[in-house]
């Protein structure tokens, strides 16, 4: 709105407390581009025909408030304080912006007199020290951001002074000393629609308030507190909730049904806060009208998911993981046609994976369920039963982890499908059969981990013959055969190679030798014999983890 550099210099000098007038008459001459940015700062007020009396002529230099270099003639200086904001007409300034600098000192003391400002960003700008009381006084602000570690408040009693207030942001600013009474004091901000208060230090928060007045809030932010209290029930009052977040906190006591009943509520996230109840079939049996993100994650959410979980049709982003959910991931997920991202990890889900999904019927019969799932996470969850086929048809799939289950059975051919797969962590079930040759066109994939299974057969060439972008190859403790051509050069360069309890044998796997990466290498119990190679020393350069051990190898020192 108004360059930036001249309002840097302008707080350099208040902040520094260099008050002095200073209309002396300076006898270098201003530089044109200085004179016409402090002519566009000028602009930028409201009224700008009523413009500085004394900011006239050719010579900033000359101008009140303005400093020269005396040689150059280079403005190093806008000298003003609270004074000269009446002179300045600064009083018309409606819209300033410091955040992201590195100035020093605390907030400068003219603020409060710009009584018309509506925009103040302070966010980030280097200031330190307690937030001034009085810019409670500027009572036509709509936007305060003080966002920043480095500021503190004594109470928040003079917000209430600020009637007009939209927006305020304080993320990081120590509120520690504002007690349980700063809910009351926002409370009286009839217009308040986005309350940011991440970061604070607050402890304690007014659970039974009488009357809310927000009634126009329609974002809340108080994550990453140590809000230790009983669950505020009145925020399930603010028919404006669009999102809710207050993760990160200790609060007790039950998440309130009536946030499935907000109509215009998008996003929830109440993870990590280890004391706070719910009944999962109870809170997503309801009807969530608006619901794209639910984050319960390490609550205390307990007992079933209810097929009843497919209505929410706006979600995309589901995380219950760390919860103590039981039974099974009914088959109505599979009407979840937006949702991009599951995480059901750390439950107790013993009944397992659908055989079959549903699928939404009303608009698109012809689509494939979950056609936008990217992340399906569900490790340690104590998942039994076999990997169903419709994970194959999961097009856009990212992300699929399911290590640390019961899983049985075999990996389903259908799994060669995933083309966007990333990530495959399969580790630590009961899996058996062999590695499908088509995951070999798992072009995308990064990661492949199949460790720990029942899993057995021949793996050759074929089964890597797309996998240029692998980086994690873990495949320890199955009993896999790998049988190779010796000239074989795999199209990966690979960071992680666990090969454990694998046969690689009987001689030293020379396509290694390929290998410029590696720095976690495991082929214990590989059954190969022989002496190992000389140009195996070389790659020790990258290795910090290195397991041969239980193998017949023989090392020949050669002494020059
Ligand atoms: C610049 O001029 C002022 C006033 O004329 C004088 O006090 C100051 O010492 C001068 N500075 C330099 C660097 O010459
Ligand atoms: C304040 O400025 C920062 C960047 O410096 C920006 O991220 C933030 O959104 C701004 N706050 C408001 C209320 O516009
Ligand atoms: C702010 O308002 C109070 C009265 O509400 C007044 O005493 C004080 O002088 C004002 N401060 C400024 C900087 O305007
Ligand atoms: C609610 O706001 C009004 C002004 O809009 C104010 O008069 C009233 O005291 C506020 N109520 C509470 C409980 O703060
Ligand atoms: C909560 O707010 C109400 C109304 O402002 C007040 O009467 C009550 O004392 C507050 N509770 C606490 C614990 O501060
Ligand atoms: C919340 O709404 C309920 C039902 O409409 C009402 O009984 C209660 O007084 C309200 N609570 C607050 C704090 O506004
Ligand atoms: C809440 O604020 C924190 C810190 O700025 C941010 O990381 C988080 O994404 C915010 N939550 C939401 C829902 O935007
Ligand atoms: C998984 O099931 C076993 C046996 O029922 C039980 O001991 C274990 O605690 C369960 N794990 C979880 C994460 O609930
Ligand atoms: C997990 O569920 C199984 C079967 O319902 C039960 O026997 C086991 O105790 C549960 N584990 C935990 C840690 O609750
Ligand atoms: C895999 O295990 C199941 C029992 O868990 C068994 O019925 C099946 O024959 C096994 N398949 C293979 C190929 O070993
Ligand atoms: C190994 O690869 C070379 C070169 O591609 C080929 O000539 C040879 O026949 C292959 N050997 C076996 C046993 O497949
Ligand atoms: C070594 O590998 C064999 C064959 O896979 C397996 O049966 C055995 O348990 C493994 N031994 C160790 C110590 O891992």
């Amino acid at each position: 709105m108004f360059p930036f550099l001249w309002i840097v210099l302008l707080l350099n000098c208040l902040i520094r407390g260099e008050f002095f007038f200073c209309p002396q008459a300076q006898l270098v001459d201003c530089h044109t581009s200085d004179r016409e940015a402090l002519l566009d700062f000028i602009k930028g007020l409201e009224n700008s025909e009523k413009q500085l009396s004394s900011w006239k002529g050719s010579n900033c230099c000359q101008w009140f408030g303005i400093v020269c270099d005396n040689i150059t003639g280079a403005v190093t200086k806008v000298d003003l304080h609270s004074t000269s904001v009446n002179e300045l007409e600064l009083k018309s300034l409606t819209y300033l912006d410091l955040s992201s600098n590195s100035f020093t000192g605390t907030i400068p003391d003219f603020l409060p007199f710009l009584e018309n400002l509506q925009y103040l960003n302070l966010s980030y700008g280097g200031f330190s020290g307690a937030i001034p009381p009085n810019l409670g006084n500027l009572s036509s602000l709509k936007f305060l951001d003080v966002s920043s570690p480095s500021l503190n408040v004594d109470n928040l009693e003079w917000m209430s002074g600020l009637l007009s207030l939209k927006y305020l942001a304080m993320d990081g600013v120590d509120l520690s000393k504002a007690g349980v009474g700063w809910v009351d004091a926002l409370n009286k901000l009839p217009f308040l629609t986005e309350l940011h208060l991440s970061s604070c230090h607050l402890s304690s928060l007014n659970y039974s308030l009488p009357l809310v007045n927000f009634s126009s809030l329609a974002v809340l932010n108080l994550s990453n507190n140590y809000i230790k209290s009983k669950f505020p029930n009145w925020l399930v009052n603010i028919s404006s909730l669009v999102s809710v977040d207050i993760s990160y906190n200790r609060l007790h006591g039950r998440i309130p049904l009536g946030f499935s009943e907000l109509p215009n509520l998008q996003s929830l996230d109440l993870g990590y806060n280890q004391d706070l109840s719910a009944s999962c079939f109870q809170l997503l049996r309801r009807r969530w009208g608006k619901i794209q993100v639910l984050d319960l994650s390490m609550t205390k959410l307990h007992g079933r998911i209810p097929a009843a979980l497919g209505n929410i049709a706006s979600l995309i982003y589901l995380d219950l993981s760390k919860n103590d959910v039981r039974g099974s991931i009914p088959s109505s997920i599979g009407r979840l046609s937006n949702l991009q991202f599951i995480d059901l990890s750390c439950n107790n889900l013993t009944g397992g994976l659908p055989e079959f999904l549903e699928e939404e019927t009303a608009n698109c019969p012809s689509k494939s369920p979950l056609p936008n799932l990217k992340n399906f996470k569900s490790s340690y969850s104590n998942l039994t039963g076999k990997l169903p086929n419709w994970i194959g048809n999961l097009k856009n799939l990212v992300v699929l982890d399911l290590s640390y289950n019961l899983l049985q059975g075999p990996i389903p051919l259908s799994f060669e499908n995933l083309r966007q797969l990333s990530e495959l962590r399969l580790g630590s079930n009961k899996l058996n059969g062999s590695l499908p040759k088509g995951l070999g066109k798992l072009s995308a994939l990064t990661y492949l981990d199949v460790s720990i299974n029942q899993l057995a057969g021949v793996i050759t060439e074929a089964h890597f013959s797309g996998l240029s972008k692998l980086k994690q190859l873990i495949l320890l403790r199955n009993s896999f055969i790998l049988k190779v051509n010796s000239s074989w050069i795999p199209p990966f360069q690979l960071c992680t190679l666990a090969m454990g309890s694998c046969n690689l044998g009987p001689s030293f796997p020379a396509w290694l030798r390929s290998q410029k990466e590696i720095v976690i290498l495991d082929f214990s119990n590989a059954s190969i014999s022989g002496s190992i190679p000389n140009w195996f020393w070389d790659m020790s350069s990258t290795l910090s983890y290195l397991n041969v051990s239980l193998n017949h190898l023989k090392v020949i020192y050669q002494i020059h």
